[in-house]
């Protein structure tokens, strides 16, 4: 059988992970080379991009590093740039960098609140402003943007809920924008999985605990949840398929306590 993404050239941005174990965007990453694409691992931390290519070298597939800052416009045309050249051709994006802050609106820092909107927010729009032309000149493409539940059940992280929230809009804004042009753009709301994202800030058990049990299935979410979401969205299985949300997260939105 054919592999999924075989021929298809795939860029994911924060494709390393803050410590050792595996994120959303190195599973994506992993998951789509496995499946034959050739991946463009882009973080700002070059080592932790490194690790990624290492472990997709070892499964026998293709990758390359760039060491970029999504929030950096001419590092967006750079990632671009760097695969086409090496490539020709670009069809699929995976706009996963993003961070965690907390607080209300009387709160926060307004230093905080415009950084993490840099960082989840237009780190987006200048990733996808740099590849969509890319993609149009080829056959289309397909860009999946990571949000989170935070977004559509907030929990006291006003900025990051509203960062996310406003990557859905953009998601939906960009696939009515660009259908024509042959690409498609969804988006995944994760729930509480495990990655160094969070575990990197040595998690309390009870805690780890808690965010499992948050799931109507009692089951502990991972990077590799979240990755295999994004390789469904980026292949041609989900041809028809524009414009959603696609909440992983085991049941938390309809959980309520004790059920
Ligand atoms: N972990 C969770 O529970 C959870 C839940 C919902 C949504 N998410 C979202 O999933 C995405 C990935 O999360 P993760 O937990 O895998 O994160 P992670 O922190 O493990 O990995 C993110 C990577 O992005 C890189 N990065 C950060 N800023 C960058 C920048 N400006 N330019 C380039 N690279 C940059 C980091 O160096 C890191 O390697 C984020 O958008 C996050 O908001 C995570």
């Amino acid at each position: 059988m054919a592999r999924r993404l075989e021929g298809k050239i795939a860029i994911v941005t924060g494709a390393g992970s803050v410590a050792e174990g595996i994120g959303n965007g190195r599973a994506a990453a992993i998951l789509f080379a496995r499946e034959g694409a050739r991946v463009l691992l882009v973080d700002r931390k070059r080592e932790a991009a490194e690790d990624t290519l290492r472990a997709i070298k070892d499964e026998g597939g293709e990758a390359a590093v760039c060491e970029a800052d999504v929030t950096v416009a001419a590092d967006c045309a750079r990632m671009v740039e760097g695969a086409m050249t090496r490539w020709g051709r670009l069809d699929i994006l995976d706009n996963n960098v993003g961070i965690g802050g907390g607080g209300s609106v009387v709160e926060v820092d307004e230093a905080a609140w415009e950084r993490i909107m840099r960082v989840n927010v237009t780190s987006m729009m200048l990733a996808s402003k740099h590849a969509i032309p890319a993609m149009a000149a080829g056959s289309g493409g397909a860009i999946v943007n990571i949000s989170s539940i935070s977004a559509l059940r907030p929990k006291g992280l006003t900025p990051y809920s509203a960062s996310k929230g406003a990557v859905i809009a953009l998601t939906k804004a960009m696939a009515v924008d660009h259908a024509r042009q042959g690409i498609r753009v969804n988006c995944i709301a994760p729930g509480p999985v495990f990655t160094p994202m969070v575990s990197g800030r040595g998690m309390a058990p009870e805690l780890r605990e808690m965010r499992k049990n948050a799931s109507l299935l009692k089951v502990e979410g991972t990077g590799w949840d979240i990755g295999y979401a994004a390789l469904f969205l980026v292949s041609d299985e989900a041809r028809y398929i524009t414009g959603i949300v696609l909440p992983v997260e085991g049941g938390v939105l309809l959980g309520s306590p004790g059920r």
